[in-house]
């Protein structure tokens, strides 16, 4: 899909890059020559993903545990990638959800989720971003929403209201910096089978039938298609896409949204037939 060079030459930052669809684009950028850092909670997990895309793909990965909440360790993190060369990337992935009824969760529920996916992401972006603007030099970030930042969504508030703040921080800041050559967009992908969300998420494997019907498409998305789009996004290619928010979901959410689509999908043919205007009479 993409020249082999693509992103060769680039210092790409991946948070939760350890797992799941950052690892999956972790590797498409180590694929398209890109230096690619990952960094999680995990020491283990990063250490197995680092070991195995090196071996896949022979690029150069690094990676590093940090806590995304924790905004010394951020900093610490950053330092020493910059102590080896400026990024020209920062992918603001990791996230936190579960689904639970919004009157039981706990203030910790609450901070937990908030503070992984909308401090985390603010914390790697000004951090970052301090670093370009000083420098005199741009930088792109991509970051990943949902698609009920636009419409909510019941039972994984704490997700709902920190995605919607990356959305919108997304758009602030691809005005405010962006005539400083910071480049600024989100993917709002819809469900891609992954362990960490389809484990949270999917609490019977039967629903994800009745799920797929949700879809045009019916069917999810793939890690692969994910990637493709993230590494596009990033792409000097992509130089005019600023302030963008790109939805991947095969059309879910407006399915979801249509008013007569769900009415529509009910009636049998008969009931079609019925609904056609009939053959006019013309006088004799
Ligand atoms: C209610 C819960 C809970 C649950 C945790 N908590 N799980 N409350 N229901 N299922 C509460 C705890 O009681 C605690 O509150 C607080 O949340 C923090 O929990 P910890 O387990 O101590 O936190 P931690 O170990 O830091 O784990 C963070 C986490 C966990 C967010 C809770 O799920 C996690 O590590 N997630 C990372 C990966 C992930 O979620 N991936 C899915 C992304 S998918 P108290 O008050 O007791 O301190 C996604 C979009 C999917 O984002 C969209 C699909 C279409
Ligand atoms: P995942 O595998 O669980 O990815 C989440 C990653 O974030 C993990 O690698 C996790 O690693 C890391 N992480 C969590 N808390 C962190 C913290 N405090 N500091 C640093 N890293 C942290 O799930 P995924 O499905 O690939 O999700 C990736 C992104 O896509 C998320 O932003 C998610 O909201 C979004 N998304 C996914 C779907 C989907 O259907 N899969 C749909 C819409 C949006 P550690 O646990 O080791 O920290």
């Amino acid at each position: 899909m993409f020249q082999k060079d693509l992103l060769q030459g680039k210092r790409i930052l991946i948070t939760g890059g350890g797992t799941g669809l950052g690892k999956a684009t972790t590797q498409r950028f180590l694929e398209l020559g890109a230096e690619v850092y990952i960094c999680g909670r995990r020491q283990e997990v990063l250490a197995a993903t680092e070991q195995e895309l090196r071996e896949r793909t022979g690029g150069k990965i690094h990676s590093r545990p940090c806590d995304v909440r924790d905004p010394s360790a951020v900093e610490e993190m950053l330092g020493i990638i910059w102590a080896e060369g400026p990024l020209d990337v920062l992918m603001n992935n990791a996230a936190g959800n579960f689904l639970a009824r919004t009157e039981e969760l706990s203030l910790g529920a609450f901070q937990s989720v908030i503070g992984i996916v909308l401090m985390g992401t603010l914390h790697t972006t000004m951090a970052c971003g301090r670093r370009w603007l000083a420098a005199g030099r741009g930088g792109v970030v991509l970051n990943v929403t949902t698609t009920y930042t636009i419409t909510g969504s019941a039972y994984v508030v704490p997700s709902a209201v920190a995605k919607a703040g990356v959305q919108t921080l997304t758009r602030s800041l691809a005005v405010e910096w962006g005539d400083r050559g910071i480049r600024m967009n989100a993917i709002a992908p819809g469900p891609i089978p992954t362990e960490g969300a389809f484990s949270r998420l999917l609490p019977r494997p039967e629903l994800a039938e009745a799920a797929k019907k949700r879809n045009p498409l019916g069917r999810f998305g793939t890690t692969e298609e994910f990637a493709n789009l993230a590494a596009f996004l990033i792409s000097d290619g992509a130089g005019y896409v600023n302030g963008e928010v790109v939805t991947m979901d095969g059309g879910e959410w407006l399915q979801g949204a249509g008013e007569f689509t769900a009415l529509g999908r009910e009636l049998t043919a008969k009931e079609w037939e019925m609904m056609r205007p009939k053959p006019k009479k013309t006088k004799e």
